[in-house]
């Protein structure tokens, strides 16, 4: 058994060859798996051109905060959209993720299912990127990494915006999803008479990193009727 799983961990077995130690029995060494249960977790997080550039500002801001390790990509009107829609520039918003990744770059890392990404975010994601992801024609980083996403059955979610629906954005949510993504459209909560847009963003935020198992603790959840309301 032991000869058998010395031989199946390769990597392992080839840094600490049995001739090291000829009197001790080889043991296969785990050091792949410790460094997946002890590694941050990691989160891709995308940015396109739909508005609500400020749903993955706050993404990214939660996320520092939860300490999980970020990837950024954010396509060229997402810049557009970030400097008309809020205050900060492109380059505040890269500053808030570990590690940015130009769209273009079809070599980094995230492009391969082989890095341990634990799931993408496409906040906001435009109906443009949905189609691309829909059709599985990834001629960008944002596209392939969501490809990624779907073909080693990670987590996707996307946070489509767009109103109306036409029957081709309907369409491609529901294919998109039936593959495995989740379809979050960032649609109020009205029942937390939100006394400020922050606070829509914050629910919204919180609702979303929920999918990943995280908990923002920067919204009100719903506990049954409030009596003093
Ligand atoms: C201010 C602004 C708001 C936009 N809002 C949306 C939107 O909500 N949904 C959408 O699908 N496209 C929206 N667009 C159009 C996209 O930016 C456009 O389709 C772009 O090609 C998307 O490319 P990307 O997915 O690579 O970022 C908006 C564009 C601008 C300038």
């Amino acid at each position: 058994m032991l000869s058998l799983l010395s031989r199946t961990h390769t990597p392992s077995s080839s840094r600490h060859s049995p001739e090291d130690s000829p009197t001790e029995p080889t043991m296969p060494t785990i050091d792949h798996h410790i460094s997946h249960q002890t590694r941050r977790r990691r989160i891709v997080v995308a940015m396109t051109g739909a508005t609500g550039a400020i749903l993955g500002i706050k993404a990214l801001i939660a996320l520092r905060r939860l300490n999980i390790e970020t990837h950024l990509v954010m396509s060229k009107w997402a810049e557009a959209t970030i400097k008309y829609e809020t205050d900060y520039h492109p380059s505040n918003v890269k500053a808030l993720a570990d590690h940015v990744h130009n769209i273009n770059d079809m070599a980094a890392p995230i492009a391969s299912g082989s890095f341990k990404a634990d799931g993408m975010i496409v906040v906001p994601c435009s109906m443009k990127t949905l189609a691309a992801i829909h059709s599985g024609f990834c001629d960008d980083l944002i596209s392939r990494t969501a490809d990624v996403m779907l073909k080693e059955r990670r987590k996707l979610v996307l946070v489509a915006r767009e109103t109306p629906l036409s029957d081709i954005h309907l369409r491609n949510m529901l294919e998109v999803s039936r593959a495995g993504a989740i379809i979050f459209p960032p649609v109020p909560a009205y029942y937390i008479r939100a006394a400020s847009v922050d606070d829509l963003v914050n629910q919204s935020v919180g609702r979303m990193l929920d999918l990943f198992d995280l908990d923002t603790g920067d919204f009100e959840r719903w506990e049954g009727w409030q009596t003093e309301k």
